[in-house]
């Protein structure tokens, strides 16, 4: 008999989610190994039957163990769920899905084509935290990649960066880690964040919509679009790219990091292998215009202005960087 497990596994994914986001709020993974009693009282929870509750679910869900008696870490849990481990996801574990309100609401975004005003001004008002959470590991893609410019003889580490949509300022602090001057642009509610990252150092900041501020063009050596096309309507996000191309001096290279979705029409199992960047994308269309972005649009983007991709990388696992030249450039 066919069963009904699959969409089971779909409803108690929800209960899964906020039991999760529960535990990370109340900090109970930053009390560990304790009773139930104990982690009642480290977390104010008022009755510790409900934090067994909790710890069943979470040790159902393989992060947490019990000798029956005490709660305790798993790996996992250890790694990526302690506030100061290097390696957290508390900070993705509350931003990640984006305005909470948009998921409840998705029927009519879908409905109007668009998210309503309070879901993308929740979303606004959320990026700063967004972006701190995601600063660790895109520092370390962007390290990786300005090794591989480097390697590959896309760029000396000496010419002007420009990044679009620069959020934490972790991608221009590697690529001007070796004096390069650099231009970050970002929200200006976003901005603060960088500025203090940057302090003192080579990066000019401009404050507003990143098609529509004034920058010098021609000037970069390199232009860095990091996830912020999947969040465009695709009218805006072509001319993002667009204008990024414009920006490149004679030689320069655009890097575009993204979790790119399957193309359009591709199949269900590749949907399945790309189950992450499939949600993503349907994230982005919880609370923004966009709705991901596949590299069939980049490929065809890059063919209509004489561009191309010279270098895929994937500096950490799941990474995925393009690096885009006007006038080719070596492997
Ligand atoms: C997902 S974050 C990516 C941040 C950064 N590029 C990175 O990869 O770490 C998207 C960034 O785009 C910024 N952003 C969104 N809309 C923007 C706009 N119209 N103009 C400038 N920045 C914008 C957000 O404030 C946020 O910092």
């Amino acid at each position: 008999m066919t069963s009904p497990a699959p969409v089971w596994d779909l409803i108690n994914g929800y209960a899964a989610y906020w039991a999760l986001h529960t535990a990370v709020e109340l900090g109970l993974f930053e009390h560990l190994p304790a009773t139930s009693a104990e982690l009642a009282g480290a977390t104010g929870v008022a009755d510790p039957a409900d934090v067994t509750l909790l710890a069943q679910l979470l040790a159902a869900k393989g992060l947490l163990e019990t000798d029956g008696e005490r709660w305790s870490a798993t790996p996992v849990s250890e790694r990526f769920l302690t506030s100061e481990s290097p390696a957290t996801m508390t900070g993705l574990v509350r931003h990640s899905p984006g305005p909470k309100a948009g998921w409840a609401a998705l029927a009519d975004t879908l409905r109007a084509g668009r998210p309503s005003v309070e879901i993308r001004d929740a979303l606004d008002a959320l990026y700063p935290e967004l972006v701190a959470a995601t600063a660790a590991t895109q520092g370390a893609v962007a390290r990786g990649v300005a090794a591989e410019l480097r390697t590959r003889g896309l760029w000396d580490g000496s010419r002007l960066v420009v990044d679009l949509g620069c959020g934490s300022g972790a991608w221009l602090e590697a690529l001007t880690a070796d004096g390069a001057g650099g231009i970050g642009v970002d929200l200006a509610h976003v901005l603060p964040g960088a500025l203090n990252r940057l302090a003192g150092g080579t990066v000019a900041f401009i404050a507003g919509d990143y098609l529509e501020v004034t920058i010098p063009p021609r000037r970069a050596g390199v232009v860095i679009l990091a996830h912020v096309l999947r969040a465009e309507p695709a009218d805006r996000a072509e001319a993002l790219f667009g204008r990024a191309l414009d920006l490149l001096a004679e030689g320069g290279v655009l890097v575009v990091a993204d979790y790119f979705r399957p193309a359009d029409g591709a199949l269900t199992q590749a949907c399945a292998d790309a189950v992450h960047d499939v949600t993503l994308a349907l994230t982005m269309r919880a609370s923004t215009l966009g709705r991901g972005l596949t590299e069939t649009a980049l490929a065809d983007w890059c063919a209509a202005r004489g561009a191309r991709t010279v270098a895929v990388v994937e500096p950490v696992p799941r990474q995925r960087v393009h690096l885009i030249t006007l006038s080719g450039g070596s492997q």
